[in-house]
């Protein structure tokens, strides 16, 4: 490996920031990028730790930590509060928001304002947008006004309706045409990365060569430049449905429900605290303490407020 390899990659690793150069740079030298989702303070300092090049507050924390059926529902405020929340717990990686639905369709000056609160109130890099058609122009509007934006093609669950449901797209050689075309139109208009969800291996082979910016894939076969997938669903934590993509590298749940079931048995049979959780008081602190009480009227009787 050159020295310049070295310069160029695993900034991560070594706790440098990740620039738009890097992700780049691990493009041109065929670096895969790795990239998670994160919602909090303590699963931003997991992804710090972990060394990941990208980290996407996704709107899928609308159904992952807030509960919703949907990512649809999910609001721009509930979104920043995540957003800040994570730029606390992380230093290194790149930092995307997600721009939520509702907040960017209707104009380029919503897209603006909205890119702008991301950048200004929560701390992030960059933010990222769903599919093509009209979202190119909110993209190209964004990075005008000096915010790196991300695109977002494929399965694009804030209109999962529109495209018949949850399900993979591109399948056709027409269908494949548009979302690829919504690629290459995300990428004239300024984006530097795009993500690919929820489409074939063989769509993203052929549409590779094509594209000059890194492309993030989740459900979009090997041969994208890097690959995101949602911490909750890597890690074994959220409970739902989860997409044929996801791999669990962990089954976190089980380690919570067993670890707090734990608690609760030891709370009922008394087993906790033991004295190693407690404070202490010097003898002759509590004596006095005893004292003090045995002069305060009993409890049966009128507070006078002498004591
Ligand atoms: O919201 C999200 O988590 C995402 C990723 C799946 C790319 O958009």
């Amino acid at each position: 490996m050159s020295a310049g390899k070295r310069d160029s990659t695993a900034p991560a690793a070594k706790g440098r920031p990740v620039t738009l150069s890097h992700l780049g740079e691990k493009k041109q030298l065929g670096e895969p990028i790795a990239m998670v989702t994160a919602y909090d303070y303590p699963s931003a300092q997991v992804a710090e730790a972990a060394g990941v090049d990208v980290v996407l507050v996704g709107d899928s924390a609308a159904m992952t930590v807030l509960g919703y059926p949907s990512t649809v529902p999910v609001s721009l405020d509930e979104m920043l509060m995540l957003a800040a929340a994570v730029r606390r717990g992380l230093s290194t990686p790149f930092l995307v928001g997600d721009l939520p639905f509702g907040s960017y369709e209707v104009s380029n000056e919503q897209a603006v304002a909205t890119a702008q609160r991301f950048i200004k109130e929560a701390g992030c890099d960059a933010v990222k947008l769903e599919r093509g058609g009209s979202s190119v122009e909110r993209a190209a509007a964004i990075v005008a006004a000096g915010i790196p934006v991300m695109g977002h093609v494929g399965l694009t669950p804030q209109t999962a309706t529109a495209l018949g449901g949850y399900r993979s797209q591109g399948r056709t050689a027409e269908r494949a045409l548009e979302v690829a075309r919504d690629a290459l139109a995300l990428e004239q208009a300024g984006c530097f990365s795009i993500v690919f969800e929820a489409v074939p291996a063989d769509f993203t082979d052929a549409v590779m060569p094509h594209l000059g910016v890194p492309v993030i894939g989740i459900g979009a076969g090997p041969a994208t430049d890097g690959q995101v997938l949602v911490f909750h669903d890597l890690l074994g934590i959220y409970d739902g449905h989860a997409a044929r993509f996801v791999k669990r590298y962990a089954e976190v749940r089980e380690a919570m429900v067993a670890g707090v079931r734990a608690f609760a048995d030891d709370v009922r049979e008394r087993r906790y605290p033991e004295p190693e959780h407690g404070y202490t008081m010097a003898p002759d602190e509590a004596a006095r303490l005893r004292e003090l009480l045995e002069e305060r009227p009993a409890a049966h009787e009128p507070f006078s407020g002498s004591w």
